[in-house]
């Protein structure tokens, strides 16, 4: 199983950039802590984030047949994006929106999520945190989705010995 993580634009400039509001922890400390969580469950996870819309979106749209799942902060691009809100929809893969502070708490333009509706769930407000319960709840998505597979494909085998 795979979970491809992808940062929006400024999610690289964390540990640097407004700390009041999103911590000191750096982006590469976060991943870290994803990667020895998705070691320990034996998750393949591969990380990558971009400033640029498109790139997001390519990303996104090579998930397909390539990721199980997808856990993402698209950043400010979640107020704007209808571009990854639809390669979201697009691909059909369990995705996690992630922020890492309370979005409904600032701005009023911070409150709308273009892309939450697309999404399995999201996180906001529990800083480095959300990435983990994210990873988490990525877990649980995935165990029932093979879970669900596997009856499947047992009733399909019921259903043709019995033809
Ligand atoms: C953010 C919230 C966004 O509104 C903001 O533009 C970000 C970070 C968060 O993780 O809290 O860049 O996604």
């Amino acid at each position: 199983m795979k979970i491809v993580v992808i940062q929006g634009p400024n999610l690289n400039m964390l540990g640097i950039r407004e700390q009041n509001v999103y911590g000191p922890m750096k982006l590469e400390d976060i991943h870290g802590q994803m990667k020895s969580y998705a070691e320990k469950n034996k998750l393949e996870i591969e990380f990558f984030q971009s400033n640029l819309e498109g790139e997001i979106v390519d990303r996104i749209q090579e998930c397909i047949g390539d990721a199980d799942g997808i856990i993402i902060n698209p950043a400010a691009y979640t107020h704007t994006s209808i571009a990854i809100r639809d390669a979201i929809s697009a691909v059909q893969l369990p995705t996690l929106e992630v922020h890492l502070s309370n979005i409904h708490q600032r701005e009023e333009f911070r409150h709308k999520s273009l892309t939450a509706p697309v999404c399995a769930g999201q996180i906001v407000g529990m800083g480095p945190f959300g990435y983990h319960l994210a990873m988490v709840g990525m877990t649980q998505i995935l165990n029932e989705v093979a879970a669900m597979k596997q009856h499947q494909a047992k009733a399909q085998a019921a259903a043709q010995a019995k033809a």
